[in-house]
């Protein structure tokens, strides 16, 4: 048994007053390279961190959920699964709406609550549930501690009632809840991050068909380690900011004649651009989905290549486009960015959904130490809160504990 699922089940069982059917976890990503395409239908590459969110579990027979988090103040949301309404507005007003009572606080709870919601309206024989969680996933530091919320509670539900969906449809379900139940506009990522990821790869993925490869990514037989800096600033894809590019960008697709910006190939790039002319908001938006989509293909080119250390350059280019066409990086992360690659970094950029959260930096192992001190003064110096630095290891997707 390891640590955490004992953990977990303790706590569960000092919530609940019995012991859990079972214990459920998964974990929070990074992204390497290819951001905001996934919902353009374009190509991502996540790594999932060790970080986790366990959920322990126990079905219910009368149609009550009950949830509770060892990270969040304000005791057990209860809600009926019959009564969970999907509605406009923050989270909490969700959850007030879907019962009215005990949920007060806590809008983590619409993220479980929109998984049952989004079974249910699937047509899935998914009952009540009794659910504690325990995470190590860093929140609002664009890891995805949202996607490991879901997709552990997916998988939990899945198994204790028997569904045998593949972690890919568990993925799918948990967007559709994050997109209609709590509302924020995301893309695929992450949910199949936190789902599929293996240990020792990086998942490529074409969010089109939904084709995955696990790509080998062991950086530390090549002497190298992808550090990851988190920034501390709070993002919050709810603000506005993030469904606004993702309008801009359909607005591209559909001022171009395409079903997605996946559509446009790096080879008419220059001729698109020329159409979007009188729209320079959205001609940077175009331009950077196309020659993101053509910097995953060619980190993959390197990666199966065998040179690891060719993908620096374009992480590197990959951040510039994000600042300077799709405008969602701050002032923390371009100064984390820029104040590693010229320390000797191999490559750095942003990684999630921008405005705040974590940027991955892969360096040689023999330069980790000076790049994480050069990055941390650089924050000092700027007056910025202290930077949060660690080791990416690609970890284990969603699994069964105990
Ligand atoms: C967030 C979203 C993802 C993806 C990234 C940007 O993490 O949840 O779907 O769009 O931002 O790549």
């Amino acid at each position: 048994m390891t640590m955490t699922e004992a953990g977990t089940a303790e706590a569960f069982h000092a919530v609940y007053g019995a012991a859990p059917t079972g214990v459920w976890a998964a974990p929070g990503r990074v992204n390497l390279i290819g951001e905001h395409t996934d919902y353009n239908d374009g190509f991502v590459m996540p790594l999932a961190l060790p970080h986790t969110t366990a959920a322990a579990a126990s079905a219910r027979p009368d149609g009550v959920l009950r949830l509770h988090s060892g990270g969040a103040d304000g005791g057990i949301v209860e809600l009926r699964i019959d009564a969970l309404r999907p509605a406009p507005g923050p989270a909490d007003r969700i959850l007030e709406a879907s019962r009215g009572g005990a949920q007060r606080s806590g809008g983590w709870a619409a993220y479980p609550a929109g998984i049952v919601w989004a079974m249910r309206e699937a047509g899935l024989p998914v009952g009540g549930a009794d659910l504690h969680y325990e995470s190590t996933v860093p929140t609002g530091a664009g890891l995805s501690s949202s996607a490991a919320l879901e997709i552990a509670t997916a998988l939990a539900l899945n198994d204790l009632y028997g569904l045998g969906l593949p972690a890919q449809r568990l993925a799918q379900l948990a967007q559709r809840a994050e997109n209609a139940f709590v509302g924020v506009p995301c893309g695929i990522m992450d949910q199949t991050a936190a789902a599929c990821c293996t240990e020792g790869h990086a998942l490529f993925l074409d969010t089109r068909d939904l084709t995955q490869r696990q790509v080998p990514f062991d950086l530390a037989g090549e002497g190298l380690r992808l550090l990851v800096v988190d920034t501390c600033v709070k993002h919050e894809l709810g603000d506005g900011a993030y469904a606004e590019r993702r309008a801009g960008c359909e607005r591209g697709a559909r001022a171009l004649g395409v079903r997605a910006l996946r559509d446009i190939s790096y080879a008419h790039l220059p001729e698109a651009l020329d159409k979007l002319a009188d729209d320079p908001d959205v001609r940077g938006l175009v331009r950077h989905i196309v020659t993101e989509n053509h910097r995953v293909e060619e980190v993959i080119a390197r990666l199966d290549a065998g040179d690891t250390r060719a993908i620096g350059p374009l992480l590197t280019a990959g951040h510039a486009s994000l600042r300077d066409d799709f405008k969602i990086s701050c002032a923390e992360l371009d100064l984390a960015v820029d104040t590693a690659v010229a320390a000797g970094a191999v490559g750095a950029r942003m990684t999630g959904g921008g405005f705040g959260g974590s940027a991955v930096v892969l360096v040689e192992e023999t330069d980790a130490e000076k790049v994480t001190t050069a990055v941390t003064d650089a924050f000092a110096a700027a007056g910025f809160v202290p930077p949060r630095v660690f080791t990416a290891v690609p970890g284990a997707g969603a699994r069964r504990l105990g």
